[in-house]
């Protein structure tokens, strides 16, 4: 294995992780995924062998386990580490800040040190649009200020971007970008791999698919008195592939030392602000289906509205998003189906 063109990809088999190994595979990197499963299944990694035809290595390893995860360091070669790792429900992060607290952070920590320990200099870290909360200006630049943390989910985002920054600027050899998604969906293509939540999802697609698919008896919109177009929410969905894609730029761009100093942030989005009735309107008519909903009660901590300005992203990483809302929500669906056997 090329020591510069093998990635170490923690929580690989998740959501966002499984899409971004088939891109940097695709691309002609060796990848080393390593996950617990908690919030991710075996099928994930075999998906991600289906579609690239590459046996990819796997280690069962909690990253919060510092001694299993320096095994790891010592087994393999790699220049880079994406760190995906993390829990990510907000809502239960309120009710059990500790969770997140520990979870989140600690396996950063255990990343970042090793790092530094093993000089594998390149880390390139998923950060969140929930950083910017009800911003001042839209759309949001990186330099928007961001908002105090509505909860401590975006709080283990906020502190480990600090943590991240101030590591980079004190250690020669870690260098680091945070990519802050806003809100990513859709499946590949090949609908092999896709988005698996556990339970009642808290996201608004997955809850549409399993909705379409009768598990859910009805779609509940919260609120439709915003101050908006149609009075519902508005945000930037970005389709996992071309999300994964920025990840494979990012890449590229640490290995080839063109990073602009030590710590680099980018926005991840389509910078196209939807509604949550457009995006309905748009699953129904790209799947030929009509979907039961209703309007309830906002749901408290919601912004009314969020969506990035792409333009560094498009500049420096030289990318952009290219899938439609419409074939992003089609692969949702063909991804609902083959999971429901439909
Ligand atoms: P996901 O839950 O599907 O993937 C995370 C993966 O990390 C899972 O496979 C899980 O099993 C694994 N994991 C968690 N803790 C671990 C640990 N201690 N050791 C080893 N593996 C562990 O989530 P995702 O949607 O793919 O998100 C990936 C990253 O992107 C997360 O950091 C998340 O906070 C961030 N993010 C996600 C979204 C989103 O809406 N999906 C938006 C912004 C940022
Ligand atoms: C989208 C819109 C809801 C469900 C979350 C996290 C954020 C980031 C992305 C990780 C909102 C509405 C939803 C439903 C609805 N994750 N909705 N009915 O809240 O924008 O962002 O995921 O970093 O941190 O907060 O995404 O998909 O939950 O909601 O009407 O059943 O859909 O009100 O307007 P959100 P979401």
């Amino acid at each position: 294995m090329d020591r510069k063109k093998t990635v170490l990809i923690s929580g690989g088999a998740g959501y966002i992780g499984s899409h971004t190994s088939v891109e940097l595979i695709e691309a002609g990197y060796d990848v080393v995924i390593v996950d617990n499963f908690s919030n991710s299944e075996k099928g994930a990694v075999e998906g991600v062998v289906k579609i690239t035809g590459r046996e990819v290595p796997f280690e069962l390893v909690d990253t919060c386990d510092k001694d299993a995860l320096r095994r790891i360091f010592e087994k393999y070669e790699f220049d880079s580490v994406i760190h995906f790792a993390a829990y990510k429900a907000v809502g239960e992060s309120m009710e059990d800040p500790l969770k997140y607290y520990s979870n989140n952070l600690v396996s950063f920590l255990n990343i970042v040190a090793l790092m530094k320990e093993f000089k594998r200099p390149n880390i390139l870290f998923s950060s969140s649009a929930t950083v910017y909360g009800e911003a001042d200006e839209l759309p949001v630049t990186e330099e928007t200020p961001r908002q105090p943390a509505t909860s401590p989910y975006g709080n283990t985002k906020q502190m480990a971007e600090d943590i991240l920054r101030d590591c980079c600027r004190s250690y020669v050899d870690i260098y680091g970008i945070a990519l802050r998604y806003f809100n990513p969906i859709g499946a590949h293509p090949s609908a092999m791999i896709g988005e698996l939540p556990r339970g009642i999802p808290n996201n608004l697609v997955p809850f549409v698919t399993q909705t379409a698919a009768g598990i859910r008896e009805c779609l509940s919109v919260f609120g439709n008195d915003y101050d908006t177009p149609d009075g519902t929410c508005l945000r930037d969905y970005i389709d996992v592939v071309d999300l994964a894609k920025a990840h494979l730029a990012a890449v590229n761009r640490m290995v080839s030392d063109k990073m602009d100093g030590k710590y680099e942030i980018f926005n991840v989005g389509t910078g196209n602000p939807v509604s949550v009735l457009e995006l309905l309107t748009t699953f129904e008519d790209v799947n030929n289906l009509k979907l039961p909903y209703k309007i309830v009660d906002r749901r408290p901590g919601d912004v009314t509205a969020v969506w990035a300005d792409t333009a560094k992203a498009n500049e420096v990483l030289g990318w952009k998003a290219e899938r439609t809302l419409g074939e992003t929500l089609k692969s949702a669906w063909e991804w609902e189906k083959r999971v429901r056997g439909l």
